[in-house]
């Protein structure tokens, strides 16, 4: 336990009587309840043939709307606060899932690696009040290796048992793959998993979380948009492939198994249907996409075809987003790109404690422009989770390092809202990210903004 947490609060209580935090703190757990072996799955026959396939996008669940409100997870007390205020603080980071165990790390780095993090997004729960945090929006890789049932508890409910808010949260890869128990053949269909946990249909107990308190969410499906005062976020699924290649459409049809374009619908619908009050300053729109658009990290670099099927969206409903957030890459980087003489940053935060992964190779020195997009800062290969204010007119956004119970403000971006410009971006004292540390084999030539 790194962040002193109260021994006496009253946990929310939200709407249909959703839970969120255990009563009373604990310690962080020191050993898996359930030992992960899953990565041995990565040999299996079955997933060495299947590795390079799509998997199907679930339906959004049939008589709901696309979007969620907030306001019908918090209680009373919490939205008035929030209202009062007249601004909202989340929480977003993506990769969270201690369960990277080898011959260099022990499970209980593993754990301490995700605990670190989630306790100081705990920690700043308690610390901030009504007005605090009101939600974490989770940027996918819940579950490692391949989203299992049984891995919830150590690497979801146990890590956020104090996390007196709603999680919500769109899938990564890892929470999409198809896995056998330890066969030849897959024995449990894509996100069953995560939609149990993330997209029940009622409020309730979740027979995965061993006990915990902790509601299941009530998400109309693996993508969805979550309104909040002075913001939304629409979260996109960018299915099962590891490396860069995050697909969201058929491509033209070149993806048969994604046919239809749901989530091109969806997003160009969702766009048009924000339009009026974002243009009104009412509220600023986030895109989030587990994988990044951009990325300068060699193993999990940028995703073009994601970047261009939003931009046909965008393009269609004649409104861009305020921010795109991604995970995936596991480490923090911050871009700006500009389009239409909007100033967008796009936030890659795959940093919630499943590995720190330098880029490799050497990567630019910061700022360095690639189209109309510039890496910023330069990465920071550390764990840790964002914290975003917004009232509507502006809209900052804070990465803060979480490590061995050391909590440091490391970046940060402000965007005025109504110019559609960044106001301030420095990070640190120095003026910003921390180089990549390097590592054996990480010296070779230097590296590309990957953009393909
Ligand atoms: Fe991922």
């Amino acid at each position: 336990m790194r962040i002193k947490l109260r021994n006496m609060r009253a946990n929310l209580v939200g709407n249909g009587g959703r839970l969120y935090a255990e009563p009373s703190p604990s310690p962080d757990e020191t050993s898996f309840q359930q030992d992960n072996v899953s990565a041995e799955y990565y040999n299996s026959p079955y997933y060495l043939a299947h590795k390079n396939d799509l998997q199907p996008i679930p339906p959004v669940r049939a008589g709901v709307p696309g979007y969620l409100n907030l306001a019908d997870f918090l209680p009373d007390e919490v939205n008035t606060a929030i209202n009062a205020a007249q601004k909202i603080t989340f929480h977003a980071v993506g990769d969270t899932g201690a369960a990277k165990v080898n011959q260099a790390q022990t499970a209980a780095m593993a754990i301490e690696q995700e605990a670190s993090v989630a306790d100081a997004m705990s920690g700043d729960i308690q610390s901030g009040g009504l007005t605090g945090p009101a939600f974490f929006f989770h940027l996918g890789d819940v579950i490692y290796n391949f989203g299992e049932a049984q891995y919830y508890y150590d690497q979801f409910y146990e890590p956020f048992r104090n996390y007196d808010r709603p999680i919500f949260s769109i899938p990564g890869n890892h929470d999409g793959m198809v896995f056998g128990a330890a066969s030849a053949t897959p024995q449990v269909p894509t996100l069953e998993a995560f939609l149990r946990n993330f997209c029940a249909a009622t409020p309730g107990s979740s027979p995965n979380a061993g006990g915990l308190v902790r509601t299941v969410m009530t998400q109309p499906g693996v993508y969805f948009t979550l309104d909040a005062p002075y913001v939304s976020i629409i979260g996109l699924y960018s299915n099962v492939l590891d490396s860069n290649a995050g697909v969201i459409s058929s491509q033209g049809g070149h993806f048969p198994i994604l046919k239809g374009d749901v989530q091109l619908k969806f997003l160009t619908s969702e766009l048009k249907r924000l339009k009026a009050d974002r243009q009104a300053g009412n509220r600023a729109v986030i895109l989030a996409v587990h994988h990044p658009p951009a990325s300068v990290d060699a193993k999990h670099g940028g995703s073009a075809s994601v970047e261009q099927d939003m931009d046909s969206c965008c393009k269609a409903a004649g409104l861009w987003p305020d921010v795109v957030l991604s995970g995936h890459a596991h480490l923090y980087q911050r871009f700006t790109r500009v389009v239409g003489g909007k100033q967008i940053p796009y936030v890659v935060s795959g940093s919630g404690g499943f590995a720190a992964t330098p880029p490799q190779g050497s990567v630019p020195t910061a700022p360095y422009t690639i189209g109309d997009t510039t890496l910023e800062v330069d990465p920071i290969v550390e764990f840790g989770y964002l914290t975003i204010t917004t009232d509507a007119k502006t809209l900052s956004i804070t990465f803060k390092t979480a490590v061995q119970g050391a909590v440091a403000v490391r970046d940060s971006v402000t965007v005025d809202l109504s110019q559609g410009k960044v106001t301030s971006g420095t990070g640190v004292p120095g003026g910003g990210g921390s180089k990549p540390k390097p590592t054996p084999g990480n010296a070779k030539s230097p590296k590309k903004l990957t953009k393909k």
